[in-house]
């Protein structure tokens, strides 16, 4: 997306916000979503050495495939909290874009196997260029319902993908008995009627909103 169509984006969201929640909450959020632009900004070029774009044509032709939208930073820090992340954990981000997840596991130090797939070509072959500095890190490209590594034991997914592909990625990974997070979880009809243990996280006293679940197979706990 260019910029100019990101701020104006912003300013409609802004006006939404303001409306619903009135001026404080607009204001605080406001000052809040300017310090995270710039920690998110840091991270990106310590880490990926770019800034990650939106992209909200990428997908166009792909039918169920959903846009580049990065996770923000503030997010991940949520929803990974009381996540433990052992030592021979490996952790895959389901449709990577330009790396936003490697750089924030990065940024916690991991020393894992990280693994981001994604499904543009273009994007993960700059992206799988841009991280081969990091040994740990591998990008693959293909679509993650197919091609989903076997060696993974926590998946990431932003809502990356609609009902059917869901699906088909809970049939793949059911067996692997594997950890779920799933950020903007539109579709847990799989989970749900597959035994799964869902936990949701809520972003319980912040400014900002988000909804996430983290999803264990079932007989495993889906608390820390
Ligand atoms: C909402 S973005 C999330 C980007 C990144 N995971 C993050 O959280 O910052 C979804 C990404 O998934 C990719 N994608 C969509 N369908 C996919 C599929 N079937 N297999 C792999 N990647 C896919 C898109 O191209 C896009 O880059």
């Amino acid at each position: 997306m260019e910029r100019r169509e990101d701020i104006l984006a912003c300013i409609g969201r802004g006006f939404v916000r303001l409306r619903a929640k009135g001026l404080r909450n607009t204001l605080l959020y406001g000052l809040h979503f300017l310090r995270e632009q710039a920690a998110s900004a840091l991270l990106d070029l310590k880490y990926g050495g770019k800034l990650c774009k939106t992209d909200l044509e990428i997908n166009r032709a792909r039918q169920q495939c959903h846009t580049m939208v990065h996770s923000h930073y503030h997010v991940l820090r949520d929803v990974f909290a009381d996540l433990p992340i052992r030592r021979e954990d490996v952790l895959v981000d389901v449709g990577c874009g330009e790396g936003r997840v490697i750089n924030f596991w990065l940024s916690l130090g991991l020393q894992n196997r990280l693994i981001g797939i994604e499904i543009d070509q273009a994007v993960a072959s700059r992206t799988r260029q841009r991280y081969r500095k990091y040994p740990n890190v591998t990008i693959i490209h293909g679509d993650a319902t197919a091609n989903l590594p076997a060696e993974g034991t926590i998946f990431y997914l932003y809502n990356p993908f609609a009902a059917e592909l869901v699906e088909r990625f809970e049939a793949a990974v059911r067996s692997q008995g594997a950890t779920i997070v799933y950020h903007n979880n539109r579709y847990m009809l799989p989970f749900e009627s597959n035994g799964w243990a869902i936990r949701p996280i809520r972003p319980e006293r912040r400014i900002y909103e988000f909804t996430a679940a983290i999803i264990t197979p079932s007989g495993r706990a889906a608390t820390a």
